[in-house]
Protein backbone atom coordinates (compact mmCIF):
# COMPACT_ATOMS: atom_id res chain seq x y z
CA UNK A 1 0.00 0.00 0.00
CA UNK A 2 1.76 3.21 -1.05
CA UNK A 3 -1.22 6.02 -1.12
CA UNK A 4 -0.93 8.19 1.76
CA UNK A 5 -4.78 8.95 2.84
CA UNK A 6 -4.89 12.94 2.28
CA UNK A 7 -6.36 14.68 5.40
CA UNK A 8 -8.60 16.98 3.69
CA UNK A 9 -9.71 17.66 0.23
CA UNK A 10 -7.38 19.63 -2.51
CA UNK A 11 -9.99 22.51 -2.41
CA UNK A 12 -10.54 22.23 1.13
CA UNK A 13 -13.71 21.32 0.52
CA UNK A 14 -14.83 17.34 -0.79
CA UNK A 15 -12.02 15.70 -1.49
CA UNK A 16 -11.69 14.79 -5.16
CA UNK A 17 -12.48 11.46 -6.86
CA UNK A 18 -8.62 10.10 -6.54
CA UNK A 19 -8.19 11.18 -2.78
CA UNK A 20 -11.20 9.67 -2.00
CA UNK A 21 -10.52 6.15 -3.36
CA UNK A 22 -6.80 6.51 -2.10
CA UNK A 23 -8.56 7.24 1.42
CA UNK A 24 -10.71 3.84 0.94
CA UNK A 25 -8.00 1.78 -0.35
CA UNK A 26 -5.96 2.53 2.91
CA UNK A 27 -8.72 2.57 5.17
CA UNK A 28 -10.00 -1.11 4.28
CA UNK A 29 -6.43 -2.18 3.67
CA UNK A 30 -5.49 -1.38 6.96
CA UNK A 31 -8.76 -3.44 8.04
CA UNK A 32 -7.95 -6.64 5.86
CA UNK A 33 -4.19 -6.81 7.42
CA UNK A 34 -4.87 -6.09 10.94
CA UNK A 35 -8.15 -8.25 11.51
CA UNK A 36 -5.98 -11.09 10.60
CA UNK A 37 -4.79 -10.60 14.01
CA UNK A 38 -6.41 -11.97 16.97
CA UNK A 39 -7.63 -8.73 18.76
CA UNK A 40 -8.38 -6.83 15.93
CA UNK A 41 -10.76 -3.94 16.15
CA UNK A 42 -13.37 -3.99 13.38
CA UNK A 43 -17.14 -4.01 12.91
CA UNK A 44 -19.79 -2.51 10.22
CA UNK A 45 -18.55 0.53 7.99
CA UNK A 46 -16.79 1.35 11.17
CA UNK A 47 -13.37 0.54 13.31
CA UNK A 48 -14.94 0.19 16.49
CA UNK A 49 -17.09 -2.76 16.83
CA UNK A 50 -20.61 -1.42 16.94
CA UNK A 51 -22.78 -3.61 14.75
CA UNK A 52 -23.00 -7.09 15.46
CA UNK A 53 -24.10 -9.04 12.74
CA UNK A 54 -27.63 -9.67 14.25
CA UNK A 55 -28.18 -5.47 13.95
CA UNK A 56 -27.22 -5.86 10.41
CA UNK A 57 -30.00 -8.75 10.04
CA UNK A 58 -28.25 -11.76 9.95
CA UNK A 59 -29.87 -15.19 11.09
CA UNK A 60 -27.96 -16.91 13.77
CA UNK A 61 -28.07 -19.62 11.27
CA UNK A 62 -26.47 -17.30 8.59
CA UNK A 63 -23.81 -16.57 11.21
CA UNK A 64 -22.78 -20.33 11.91
CA UNK A 65 -23.15 -20.74 8.24
CA UNK A 66 -20.43 -18.64 7.26
CA UNK A 67 -18.20 -19.02 10.51
CA UNK A 68 -14.81 -17.57 10.89
CA UNK A 69 -15.68 -14.50 8.12
CA UNK A 70 -17.71 -12.85 10.38
CA UNK A 71 -15.02 -10.60 11.72
CA UNK A 72 -14.93 -8.81 8.14
CA UNK A 73 -18.85 -8.39 8.10
CA UNK A 74 -18.33 -4.94 7.61
CA UNK A 75 -21.72 -3.70 6.08
CA UNK A 76 -24.64 -2.19 7.36
CA UNK A 77 -27.62 -4.76 6.34
CA UNK A 78 -28.28 -7.85 4.68
CA UNK A 79 -28.43 -7.91 1.13
CA UNK A 80 -29.32 -11.55 0.95
CA UNK A 81 -32.14 -11.20 3.08
CA UNK A 82 -33.89 -8.98 0.62
CA UNK A 83 -32.34 -10.46 -2.69
CA UNK A 84 -34.61 -13.72 -2.69
CA UNK A 85 -31.69 -15.63 -4.71
CA UNK A 86 -32.65 -18.96 -6.56
CA UNK A 87 -30.88 -21.97 -7.14
CA UNK A 88 -28.55 -21.48 -10.52
CA UNK A 89 -28.52 -17.40 -10.02
CA UNK A 90 -25.53 -16.01 -11.01
CA UNK A 91 -24.50 -13.16 -7.87
CA UNK A 92 -22.11 -10.31 -7.89
CA UNK A 93 -21.37 -8.24 -4.88
CA UNK A 94 -20.14 -4.84 -5.53
CA UNK A 95 -16.91 -4.34 -2.79
CA UNK A 96 -17.56 -7.62 -1.27
CA UNK A 97 -14.59 -7.29 1.53
CA UNK A 98 -14.03 -10.53 2.88
CA UNK A 99 -16.90 -11.88 1.32
CA UNK A 100 -19.08 -12.67 3.88
CA UNK A 101 -22.41 -11.87 1.62
CA UNK A 102 -20.96 -14.11 -1.08
CA UNK A 103 -20.70 -17.36 0.80
CA UNK A 104 -24.20 -16.60 2.22
CA UNK A 105 -25.06 -16.00 -1.59
CA UNK A 106 -23.55 -19.14 -2.48
CA UNK A 107 -25.14 -21.34 -0.63
CA UNK A 108 -28.86 -19.94 -1.76
CA UNK A 109 -27.88 -20.49 -5.26
CA UNK A 110 -25.86 -23.98 -4.69
CA UNK A 111 -23.72 -25.45 -7.21
CA UNK A 112 -25.73 -24.54 -10.39
CA UNK A 113 -25.15 -20.71 -9.57
CA UNK A 114 -22.21 -19.01 -9.70
CA UNK A 115 -20.99 -15.52 -7.37
CA UNK A 116 -18.77 -13.08 -8.00
CA UNK A 117 -17.50 -10.68 -5.54
CA UNK A 118 -15.43 -7.44 -7.08
CA UNK A 119 -13.30 -5.23 -4.59
CA UNK A 120 -10.68 -2.55 -5.57
CA UNK A 121 -8.31 -3.06 -2.42
CA UNK A 122 -6.00 -5.76 -2.85
CA UNK A 123 -5.76 -6.93 0.47
CA UNK A 124 -9.37 -7.49 0.87
CA UNK A 125 -9.49 -9.72 -2.16
CA UNK A 126 -6.86 -11.67 -0.80
CA UNK A 127 -8.67 -12.07 2.65
CA UNK A 128 -11.44 -13.11 0.72
CA UNK A 129 -9.64 -15.51 -1.53
CA UNK A 130 -8.35 -17.42 1.50
CA UNK A 131 -11.73 -17.21 3.29
CA UNK A 132 -12.59 -19.10 0.14
CA UNK A 133 -10.39 -21.59 0.39
CA UNK A 134 -11.42 -22.91 4.02
CA UNK A 135 -15.35 -22.07 3.50
CA UNK A 136 -15.22 -25.33 0.85
CA UNK A 137 -16.66 -22.23 -1.62
CA UNK A 138 -16.20 -23.48 -5.00
CA UNK A 139 -18.34 -21.56 -7.14
CA UNK A 140 -17.53 -18.25 -5.33
CA UNK A 141 -15.18 -16.22 -7.39
CA UNK A 142 -12.98 -12.63 -5.94
CA UNK A 143 -11.59 -10.64 -8.79
CA UNK A 144 -9.68 -7.31 -7.95
CA UNK A 145 -11.66 -4.21 -9.85
CA UNK A 146 -13.16 -1.03 -8.98
CA UNK A 147 -17.28 -1.11 -9.14
CA UNK A 148 -16.90 2.15 -11.63
CA UNK A 149 -15.48 -0.23 -14.01
CA UNK A 150 -16.53 -3.46 -13.17
CA UNK A 151 -14.46 -6.71 -14.76
CA UNK A 152 -18.09 -8.72 -15.74
CA UNK A 153 -18.99 -9.52 -19.16
CA UNK A 154 -22.38 -7.20 -20.18
CA UNK A 155 -25.72 -9.20 -19.55
CA UNK A 156 -24.37 -11.95 -17.39
CA UNK A 157 -25.90 -11.73 -13.93
CA UNK A 158 -29.24 -12.03 -12.49
CA UNK A 159 -28.32 -10.46 -9.19
CA UNK A 160 -25.97 -7.13 -8.14
CA UNK A 161 -25.96 -7.43 -4.51
CA UNK A 162 -23.70 -4.73 -2.55
CA UNK A 163 -23.19 -3.90 1.21
CA UNK A 164 -22.84 -0.44 2.24
CA UNK A 165 -20.24 0.17 -0.46
CA UNK A 166 -21.76 2.33 -3.11
CA UNK A 167 -21.63 5.08 -0.57
CA UNK A 168 -17.97 5.05 -0.97
CA UNK A 169 -17.71 5.56 -4.78
CA UNK A 170 -16.88 9.04 -5.80
CA UNK A 171 -19.09 8.58 -9.40
CA UNK A 172 -22.14 6.18 -7.50
CA UNK A 173 -24.27 7.16 -11.35
CA UNK A 174 -21.56 5.03 -13.03
CA UNK A 175 -21.57 2.28 -10.60
CA UNK A 176 -25.12 1.92 -11.24
CA UNK A 177 -24.81 2.23 -15.13
CA UNK A 178 -22.63 -0.50 -14.93
CA UNK A 179 -24.49 -2.52 -12.35
CA UNK A 180 -27.27 -2.26 -15.31
CA UNK A 181 -24.91 -3.38 -18.05
CA UNK A 182 -23.58 -6.76 -16.43
CA UNK A 183 -27.45 -7.54 -15.42
CA UNK A 184 -29.62 -9.84 -17.66
CA UNK A 185 -32.39 -8.32 -18.98
CA UNK A 186 -35.33 -8.99 -15.80
CA UNK A 187 -32.16 -9.07 -13.64
CA UNK A 188 -32.23 -7.54 -9.93
CA UNK A 189 -30.64 -5.12 -7.38
CA UNK A 190 -30.57 -5.66 -4.04
CA UNK A 191 -27.91 -3.33 -2.01
CA UNK A 192 -27.94 -2.12 1.58
CA UNK A 193 -26.01 0.88 2.38
CA UNK A 194 -26.77 4.19 3.94
CA UNK A 195 -28.44 7.11 3.07
CA UNK A 196 -28.50 10.76 4.16
CA UNK A 197 -31.47 12.14 6.07
CA UNK A 198 -30.37 15.51 5.98
CA UNK A 199 -27.45 17.50 5.39
CA UNK A 200 -24.03 16.35 7.03
CA UNK A 201 -22.00 19.20 8.64
CA UNK A 202 -19.16 20.13 6.40
CA UNK A 203 -16.35 18.97 8.33
CA UNK A 204 -17.70 14.87 8.03
CA UNK A 205 -18.15 15.81 4.11
CA UNK A 206 -14.74 17.26 3.30
CA UNK A 207 -12.45 15.16 5.90
CA UNK A 208 -11.44 11.94 3.42
CA UNK A 209 -11.53 9.86 6.42
CA UNK A 210 -15.23 10.62 7.04
CA UNK A 211 -15.93 9.75 3.65
CA UNK A 212 -13.69 6.11 3.94
CA UNK A 213 -16.17 5.14 7.14
CA UNK A 214 -19.44 5.50 4.87
CA UNK A 215 -20.15 8.84 6.18
CA UNK A 216 -18.94 11.52 4.00
CA UNK A 217 -20.20 10.18 0.93
CA UNK A 218 -23.51 9.21 1.53
CA UNK A 219 -25.94 10.36 -0.84
CA UNK A 220 -29.93 11.17 -0.15
CA UNK A 221 -32.88 9.30 -1.07
CA UNK A 222 -33.79 11.15 -4.01
CA UNK A 223 -30.44 11.72 -5.46
CA UNK A 224 -30.21 7.87 -5.34
CA UNK A 225 -33.39 7.60 -7.31
CA UNK A 226 -32.75 9.62 -9.78
CA UNK A 227 -29.33 7.85 -10.59
CA UNK A 228 -30.80 4.26 -10.83
CA UNK A 229 -33.75 5.33 -13.44
CA UNK A 230 -31.22 7.71 -15.56
CA UNK A 231 -29.21 4.42 -15.48
CA UNK A 232 -32.46 2.74 -17.03
CA UNK A 233 -33.95 0.81 -13.79
CA UNK A 234 -37.57 0.33 -12.60
CA UNK A 235 -39.17 -0.42 -9.79
CA UNK A 236 -36.73 1.58 -7.76
CA UNK A 237 -37.47 0.77 -4.14
CA UNK A 238 -35.51 2.40 -1.16
CA UNK A 239 -36.51 1.69 2.25
CA UNK A 240 -34.76 3.14 4.93
CA UNK A 241 -33.98 0.67 8.37
CA UNK A 242 -35.14 2.52 11.42
CA UNK A 243 -33.66 0.11 13.43
CA UNK A 244 -30.62 1.51 12.48
CA UNK A 245 -30.25 3.82 14.11
CA UNK A 246 -29.07 2.31 17.07
CA UNK A 247 -26.14 1.18 15.56
CA UNK A 248 -25.14 4.79 13.60
CA UNK A 249 -25.14 6.88 16.59
CA UNK A 250 -22.40 4.46 18.21
CA UNK A 251 -20.19 5.64 14.72
CA UNK A 252 -19.20 9.39 15.95
CA UNK A 253 -18.03 10.31 19.95
CA UNK A 254 -18.79 13.80 18.79
CA UNK A 255 -21.80 13.74 16.92
CA UNK A 256 -24.96 11.54 16.88
CA UNK A 257 -24.49 10.31 13.44
CA UNK A 258 -28.42 8.90 12.91
CA UNK A 259 -29.47 12.90 13.00
CA UNK A 260 -28.28 12.90 9.15
CA UNK A 261 -27.88 8.96 8.11
CA UNK A 262 -30.08 5.85 8.14
CA UNK A 263 -29.60 2.47 6.56
CA UNK A 264 -31.75 1.47 3.82
CA UNK A 265 -32.25 -1.41 1.07
CA UNK A 266 -32.22 0.15 -2.47
CA UNK A 267 -34.11 -2.32 -5.16
CA UNK A 268 -34.39 -2.03 -8.75
CA UNK A 269 -34.93 -3.94 -12.07
CA UNK A 270 -33.53 -3.99 -15.11
CA UNK A 271 -36.37 -4.04 -17.91
CA UNK A 272 -37.01 -7.25 -19.44
CA UNK A 273 -36.46 -6.38 -22.71
CA UNK A 274 -32.73 -4.67 -21.45
CA UNK A 275 -32.39 -1.35 -22.71
CA UNK A 276 -32.66 2.06 -20.77
CA UNK A 277 -36.13 3.00 -20.94
C1 LIG B 1 -17.55 -1.10 4.19
S1 LIG B 1 -16.63 -2.34 3.37
C2 LIG B 1 -17.94 -3.51 3.02
C3 LIG B 1 -17.42 -4.85 2.65
C4 LIG B 1 -18.50 -5.92 2.45
N1 LIG B 1 -19.47 -5.52 1.46
C5 LIG B 1 -19.18 -6.25 3.74
O1 LIG B 1 -20.38 -6.04 3.88
O2 LIG B 1 -18.49 -6.75 4.63
C6 LIG B 1 -16.35 -1.59 1.80
C7 LIG B 1 -15.58 -2.45 0.80
O3 LIG B 1 -15.78 -1.91 -0.51
C8 LIG B 1 -14.56 -1.79 -1.18
N2 LIG B 1 -14.69 -0.64 -2.10
C9 LIG B 1 -14.94 0.64 -1.77
N3 LIG B 1 -15.06 1.40 -2.86
C10 LIG B 1 -14.88 0.58 -3.93
C11 LIG B 1 -14.88 0.77 -5.34
N4 LIG B 1 -15.08 1.98 -5.86
N5 LIG B 1 -14.66 -0.29 -6.14
C12 LIG B 1 -14.44 -1.52 -5.59
N6 LIG B 1 -14.43 -1.77 -4.27
C13 LIG B 1 -14.66 -0.73 -3.44
C14 LIG B 1 -13.52 -1.60 -0.10
O4 LIG B 1 -12.24 -2.00 -0.52
C15 LIG B 1 -14.08 -2.47 1.03
O5 LIG B 1 -13.60 -3.78 0.96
Amino acid sequence: MTDTPPTTGADGTRPDAAQQRAAVRERYSRIATESSSCCADTGSCRESSTASPTELGYSDADRDAVEGVTDLALGCGNPTGIASLDAGDAVLDLGSGGGFDCFLAAREVGPAGQVVGVDMTPEMVERARENAETSDAPNVEFRLGEIEHLPVADESVDVVLSNCVVNLSPDKPQVFREAFRVLRPGGRLAISDVVLTAELPADRRHDPASVAACVGGAASIPALESMLTDAGFVDVSIEPDADSEAFIREWDDERDLSDYLVAATIEGTKPATGTPQ
